[in-house]
């Protein structure tokens, strides 16, 4: 069924048909839809371009349209090319021949950009919420387990910091997350409605008027581009891409962390999967997962990208390929920050092991050549000595600290007693890390 045919003397081939439809994901925009075109007939209305009685029948119509959907009562179906001739021709099988007036002074081009503009904006708010509540328990996860472990570079055991202050980073990613999705929104945030296919139109209609009672700053100030611009889809689906790289990261330290190698937290079961044949297993599925699905969002990326790079102005059907690829990210960003949340809420960090992997990384030999340096040592000269004392250490089962003072003589003469309260670790944590928390 379709809204154009005038000018056909052949039918379409039911191959072409299916190849051409776009009802089966666009019906994700039914109530952005039916929100443009209230206003799109509220405006008609205001310029004259509509009567009232026309007016209200039509209204009338979405509004139970929009009603029996939401109820189940009417089933997003059937062969329609898209959400917009669903709905269009539904209205005019409810309410007759006045709703063929509903498509007046606008075209499915600048419809279905302002239907999904609507229905970013909005999930993009959604993300926002989702992301907020993920901070929210890497807070409580932190302050819950402010306890000193190994911080790391190149994998190796580098300095003392606390669990706290680790997981903490990851909240300050989340906030530039955030932020980036709220200058996404603040760009995008101009209304297409009103641009028709490509070049406006012969009524005078009011564009700031349907802009403003849609939520948008102001109309787009060029129709082409207004009709064509699918930049929000890939600013949105980038963010997206760098909230997923994010998870992966942390993901990749929550299975790290989980290995019987380092052993520093435990996933809780609600979380975990076991194996089918090694019953011993407990396995990290759900970090593996989020790791794995960054793949696909990134994927998205570089499908819709792609997609946009060719395409001479103004619409052109390539762009239909927009909203599977949008939607997807949509999907797998929110199930994964649902996921991280549940898992890092439930998550136990066995301070035990942290200790231990600290005292027998040697963590506090940067601080012990501070403490040279404090004395009068240069700080290179200071670094191989404390490099010779790791050695020593090393080959006598003993940490820095557990070294005799007379021991550490051998080394350099600079020692004093002061050097254990100067090398101990939440005192070089007060010097340190915890000199600069603001959270
Ligand atoms: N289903 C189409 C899309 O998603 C709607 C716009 C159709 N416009 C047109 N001129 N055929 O892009």
């Amino acid at each position: 069924m379709k809204l154009w045919g005038g000018r056909f003397i052949d039918k379409e081939s039911k191959l072409m048909e299916h190849f051409n439809s776009s009802l089966s994901f666009d019906k994700r925009l039914y109530s952005q839809d039916i929100k443009g075109s209230l206003v799109h007939v509220e405006m008609l209305l205001k310029c004259n371009i509509l009567k009232e009685d026309e007016f209200v029948k039509i209204t009338e119509g979405l509004i139970s349209i929009l009603e029996d959907i939401e109820k189940g009562k009417l089933h997003i179906k059937g062969d329609y090319e898209d959400i917009h001739s669903f709905i269009e021709m539904n209205l005019i099988s409810r309410i007759g021949k006045v709703g063929k007036k509903l498509h007046t002074a606008r075209s499915r081009n600048d419809q279905v950009a302002v239907d999904f503009k609507l229905y970013v904006k909005e999930k993009a708010e959604f993300v926002i919420r989702e992301l907020k509540n993920l901070q929210s328990t890497i807070e409580k996860l932190g302050e819950e387990n402010n306890i000193i472990m190994p911080g790391y570079t190149h994998l190796q055991r580098a300095q003392v910091v606390t669990f706290k202050y680790h997981i903490m980073a990851y909240y300050y990613m989340l906030e530039r997350d955030i932020k980036r999705i709220k200058n996404s929104i603040d760009i995008m945030n101009e209304s297409p409605l009103g641009c028709c296919a490509l070049a406006g139109t012969t009524y005078n209609t009011d564009r700031d008027y349907t802009a403003i009672k849609l939520g948008f700053k102001s109309p787009v100030n060029n129709f082409m581009d207004g009709v064509s611009d699918r930049d929000f889809v890939i600013e949105l689906i980038s963010d997206f891409s760098i909230i997923m790289m994010h998870l992966s990261r942390l993901s990749e330290e929550l299975i790290l962390w989980s290995s019987k190698e380092f052993d520093f937290i435990e996933i809780s079961e609600e979380f975990s999967t076991g194996s089918s044949i090694m019953p011993q297993k407990k396995n990290p599925d759900a970090a593996e997962l989020i790791r794995g699905k960054t793949g696909r969002v990134y994927g998205d990326l570089m499908a819709i990208l792609t997609t946009m790079k060719g395409i001479p102005l103004a619409y052109n059907k390539d762009m239909q390929e927009d909203k599977e690829n949008y939607f997807d990210a949509l999907d797998t960003v929110l199930a994964c920050i649902k996921v991280m949340n549940g898992m890092l809420s439930t998550l136990r960090v066995k301070e035990e092991n942290t200790i231990k992997a600290v005292k027998k990384g040697f963590l506090n030999a940067t601080e012990a050549a501070d403490y040279l340096v404090c004395k009068g040592m240069a700080f290179r000269d200071a670094h191989k000595v404390i490099g010779e004392i790791v050695l020593y250490g090393e080959e006598n089962n003993k940490a820095i600290e557990e070294l005799s003072l007379e021991e550490l003589r051998r080394f350099s003469d600079l020692f004093g007693e002061d050097v254990y309260i100067f090398i101990d670790y939440e005192n070089t944590l007060n010097r340190g890390i915890k000199k600069d928390i603001k959270k």
